[in-house]
């Protein structure tokens, strides 16, 4: 789909990057030239992902244990990346899931969410940011959100109180940041199954067949769907596209959203019969 060469030369901080969309989106973008650094909190798991993805692509992939929750350790991850060298790009990935009902939530519960993907994001964009701009250095930076952030989600609310404000950092940043020279946008999924969220949001098959097929496409996104937008999004020919989310569902969120998108169930013969009768 793209020039092998449309991320040459660029170095790319994924949070979250060891497993599911992170090491997908991270793939591609070394197949396409770039370096990586991946950030998570169990250091087996970073090992193993860069040694499979240093592997099957000959790139360069560097590891950071983070926890993006932790300020400091976000500086001291930054310190420590742009010893090496500065970044080009960050992919805000990592992220803290699970269903429960709402009234049930903890407070602990409520902060390990809120905790990884708003403050988490907002550290590691902060941290790069204030360091690309000191140097005049271009930049862009990719938030991985979902489409409810902005239609809300029953079931998953301090997930969606997160996204929500992932959005409104992108929306912000890019139009504070826009002339200093770094982009943001995001991109909101629809399913793309993964060990991580699968696991935690649809447990029982009975529960991932409906997220899986409903959506207008009636099937789940392919992880190379999702790295080609991502790789394109970073990449320099997307150099005006700032503030913008960018939605890959299949359709999914409007399907929920359409008034008389119900009638989806009624058949040939049903329609043949709704027909006004000729006089
Ligand atoms: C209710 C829960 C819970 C659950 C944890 N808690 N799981 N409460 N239902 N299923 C509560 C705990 O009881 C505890 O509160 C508090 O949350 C913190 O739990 P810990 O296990 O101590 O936290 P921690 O080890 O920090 O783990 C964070 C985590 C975990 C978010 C809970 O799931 C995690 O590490 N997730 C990372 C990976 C992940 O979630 N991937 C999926 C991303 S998918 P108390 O009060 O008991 O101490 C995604 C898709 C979005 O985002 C869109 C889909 C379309
Ligand atoms: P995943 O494999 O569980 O990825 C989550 C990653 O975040 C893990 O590598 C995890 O590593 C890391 N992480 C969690 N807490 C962290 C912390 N405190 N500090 C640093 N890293 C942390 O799930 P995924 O499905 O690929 O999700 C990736 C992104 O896509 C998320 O932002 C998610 O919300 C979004 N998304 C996914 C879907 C989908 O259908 N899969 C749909 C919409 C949006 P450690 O546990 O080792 O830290």
């Amino acid at each position: 789909m793209f020039q092998t060469d449309l991320l040459k030369g660029k170095r790319i901080l994924i949070t979250g990057g060891g497993t599911g969309l992170g090491f997908s989106m991270g793939r591609r973008f070394l197949e396409l030239g770039a370096s990586l650094v991946i950030c998570g909190r169990r250091p087996e798991v970073l090992t193993a992902a860069a040694a499979k993805l240093g592997g099957e692509t000959g790139g360069k992939v560097e590891t950071q244990v983070c926890d993006v929750r932790d300020a400091e350790a976000v500086e001291k991850m930054a310190e420590a990346i742009w010893a090496e060298g500065p970044l080009d790009c960050l992919v805000n990935n990592a992220a803290g899931n699970f269903i429960a009902r709402s009234e049930e939530l903890s407070p602990r519960a409520i902060d390990a969410v809120l905790g990884i993907v708003l403050r988490g994001s907002a550290y590691c964009t902060t941290a790069c940011g204030r360091r690309w701009i000191k140097a005049g250095h271009k930049a862009s930076v990719l938030s991985i959100i979902t489409t409810y952030a902005w239609t809300g989600s029953a079931y998953v609310l301090p997930s969606a109180m997160a996204k929500a404000g992932v959005l409104a950092m992108t929306r912000s940043l890019a139009v504070e940041w826009g002339g200093k020279g770094v982009r943001l946008n995001a991109i909101a999924p629809g399913p793309f199954p993964t060990a991580g969220a699968w696991e935690r949001l649809v447990p029982r098959p009975e529960l991932a067949q409906v997220f899986e097929s409903k959506n207008p496409l009636k099937r789940v996104g392919e992880h190379i769907e999702l790295a080609n937008l991502a790789s394109f999004l970073l990449s320099d020919f997307a150099g005006y596209i700032n503030g913008e989310v960018v939605t890959i569902d299949g359709g999914e969120w409007l399907q929920g959203a359409g008034q008389f998108n119900f009638l989806e169930r009624l058949t040939d013969a049903d329609w043949e019969s709704l027909k006004p009768k000729k006089k």
